[in-house]
């Protein structure tokens, strides 16, 4: 299983205008990182599930999960993602996962919980990391901050649980980029194994 967890530290936690998808906090930055994660040609990537971490106001943290085997309806543009994460914003969280749509859930949890709630070896991307290339793993969870990079106090978090700190030689990359490379990456070694 490939897992995905986008850090969105200025988020909107509620209702928010899917005509200023910036202005909700960047939420155009997760929804293009949702779709990079899930999508192929006419096709989904089954294997893998996606966290969005929101930390905006007005009711920080929250999290939305979309999981890979169960997502129905979800178009691959900006747009349409958020629609579905808004619905999802809509429904009452709390600790637990609720549902707002098939594969779609919700819930009030930090990243502490979050990692520690799952079973997937956890791995940092950082510009400074360890060459993907000589990375072994062909699974995980891969978590990724958003244009402001990964708070302080949050990094020191994931450095507690992760196994190891990736990077993509040699620039700094947007997002949604490093989920591309890092998906064909991980999908060359496949096929070599
Ligand atoms: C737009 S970058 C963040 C830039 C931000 N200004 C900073 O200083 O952290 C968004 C995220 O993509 C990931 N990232 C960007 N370039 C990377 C690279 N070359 N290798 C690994 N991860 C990268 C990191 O997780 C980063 O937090």
């Amino acid at each position: 299983m490939r897992e995905f967890l986008i850090i969105g530290s200025k988020a909107k936690t509620d209702k928010f205008s899917l005509n200023d998808l910036p202005g909700a906090g960047r939420i155009d930055i997760l929804c293009r990182c949702v779709s990079s994660a899930f999508f192929l040609s006419h096709d989904i990537r089954r294997d893998v599930n996606v966290y969005l971490l929101l930390l905006g106001p007005p009711d920080p943290p929250k999290v939305i999960k979309i999981v890979g085997r169960e997502v129905k309806y979800m178009p691959p543009d900006e747009r349409g993602i958020a629609g579905l994460i808004r619905k999802a914003l809509e429904v009452k969280a709390d600790e637990s996962w609720k549902k707002s749509s098939p594969g779609i859930y919700v819930a009030k949890k930090g990243l502490e919980e979050l990692l520690d709630e799952t079973a997937s070896d956890v791995y940092y991307l950082r510009e400074d990391g360890e060459d993907v290339r000589d990375f072994e793993t062909k699974d995980g969870l891969f978590v990724l901050g958003d244009h402001k990079g990964v708070p302080r106090e949050l990094e020191e978090i994931i450095l507690s649980k992760a196994k190891k700190i990736i990077g993509i030689p040699t620039k700094s990359l947007m997002a949604e980029h490093c989920i591309t490379i890092l998906h064909y990456e991980l999908d060359r070694k496949q096929l070599n194994s």
